[in-house]
């Protein structure tokens, strides 16, 4: 795992989130509180969670309509145990910067 620069600050506004393809992993980022970045690709049929709903710190996904907690990647429905990976993800003055 290797600390990259992947954004802007400012690229995503507060209460908004957007994908990057970072070395070929699509990673959604979550502008909520602090930033969070998780796999973009639900784990029922990889539709992206980037355009869900957001409510507080849950995203729905759109297409199903499942549920993930994003500052932990936990699914909160159906499947118990089932996560999105979860990246380290740091605000610096330069950047956003990922460990992916
Ligand atoms: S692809 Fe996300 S709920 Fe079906």
């Amino acid at each position: 795992m290797v600390w990259k620069k992947v954004a802007e600050k400012g690229d995503i506004p507060a209460g908004k989130s957007k994908e990057y393809n970072v070395d070929g992993k699509r990673i959604a980022i979550f502008n909520q509180d602090g930033y969070h970045a998780l796999d973009a690709l639900c784990v029922h049929q990889d539709g992206s969670i980037v355009p869900g709903k957001l409510e507080g710190y849950i995203v729905e996904c759109p297409l199903h309509f499942w549920h993930y907690n994003i500052k932990t990647g936990e699914l909160l429905d159906y499947l118990k145990g089932v996560k999105l990976q979860k990246y380290p993800i740091e605000a610096r003055n330069d950047g956003i910067y990922l460990d992916a």
